[in-house]
């Protein structure tokens, strides 16, 4: 019995101990920019008379139930005491204190944080099961093709360093199951990067919003934070924060459409006449996913217009990584995923498609050539 208690405790402090690392990328003690520090300097304000207050009461219960305790040689009750004015005036009063002067820089933190500057860049959020989607909305975003769209990405949200931006959220459907325009899958998520900013619900028909901005170049990463669903835990994202030069070589790469792969490049070719169903035999992928300057503009999934730019470092909600530490494609994360993604993730809207491995190879071939 005492051994049992022992070796539970024991565990309970691994667990508690396993949260504490200096190195952790989502640590909301360690902020990366103005939101996440407004919002960790609130935090540690209230912390301090909270934990007075939590000292106070709990020491309290603890002092008077060992004090007054029942002890053996007491055979009658103790004086039974009802009412107390000036005792219950007093702790109605100190509470009511403590929460007013609390309020002052909580509601003056709310507004600050919900400003929202008119020279921010838009970026808008879409939470889909179970991924991120980013469209870059500004004037000056749209890709040079087509209908001049807006850039859009998934998984990877790019950012200017130290450039203000004005997200806004929202959750759409998606996926294979949804029919003629009518998306299913709609559900509440949360939007999270802890280094950066702290939590905004995602919600279908709504539209909310993050101000925030990187201090510094970096890949910050974040997650949802709102259940919705089973790969809800596996619904993550990174901010990339580049310096000015890097930023614009990344937004001249992406407003460029996908390149298509020259008849020289037989595996890129093939992989990509089975992606859009050329010559007769696939065409699925296209029913989802949009590759920009080609036929394929679905918004179910996520677009693959640039899927491997070196940016653009994980996938299917950043379930995988799509480079090796070393920089080259992680071609077998990609061929387990295309050979049933159910596997990967239970309850991924990409369906199995029953894929050879000839045409998996060839698939392969032709993501990794859309840099
Ligand atoms: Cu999306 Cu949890």
């Amino acid at each position: 019995m005492r051994r049992t208690r022992w070796i539970l405790a024991l565990l309970a402090l691994t667990i508690l101990l396993a949260a504490c690392s200096k190195t952790a990328p989502q640590n909301t003690m360690n902020p990366a920019g103005p939101t996440a520090q407004t919002e960790k300097n609130l935090l540690v304000l209230v912390l301090w008379p909270a934990a007075a207050v939590f000292l106070v009461v709990e020491g309290g219960i603890l002092l008077i139930s060992i004090r007054f305790r029942h002890r053996k040689d007491r055979d009658r009750m103790p004086p039974q005491i009802h009412g107390n004015t000036r005792l219950e005036i007093g702790w109605t009063i100190a509470p009511a204190i403590v929460l007013a002067v609390i309020m002052v820089p909580t509601v003056s933190t709310i507004w600050q944080l919900a400003r929202q500057p008119a020279d921010a860049m838009q970026i808008t959020v879409e939470g889909y099961q179970w991924w991120w989607g980013f469209r870059y909305t500004d004037p000056d975003m749209a890709v040079n093709y087509g209908d001049h769209d807006a850039i859009v990405t998934a998984d990877v949200m790019v950012i200017p360093t130290g450039r203000t931006i004005d997200l806004s959220l929202t959750s759409l459907g998606g996926g294979a199951h949804s029919t003629a325009g009518v998306p299913d899958h709609e559900v509440i998520h949360s939007f999270w990067a802890p280094r950066l900013f702290g939590k905004q619900d995602v919600i279908p028909g709504e539209t909310n919003h993050i101000v925030f901005s990187a201090d510094a170049p970096g890949v910050y990463w974040g997650q949802c934070a709102e259940f919705c669903g089973l790969q809800h835990g596996r619904m993550k994202f990174r901010i990339h924060a580049l310096d000015e030069a890097d930023w614009q070589r990344w937004v001249a790469n992406e407003k460029d459409p996908a390149v298509a792969p020259t008849k020289d490049e037989l595996a890129q070719k093939q992989g990509m006449d089975l992606f859009f169903g050329n010559g007769g035999v696939g065409g699925q992928c296209i029913q989802c996913h949009g590759v920009g300057g080609t036929a394929a503009s679905s918004t179910a999934a996520p677009n693959l217009t640039h899927f491997a730019a070196t940016t653009h470092e994980c996938f299917a909600g950043c379930d995988f990584e799509t480079f090796n530490p070393d920089g080259t494609p992680n071609i077998e994360a990609l061929k387990a995923w295309l050979r049933d993604p159910n596997a990967v993730k239970l309850g991924a809207k990409m369906p199995d498609y029953g894929l050879t491995e000839q045409q998996i190879d060839v698939l392969v071939a032709y993501l990794y050539s859309l840099k």
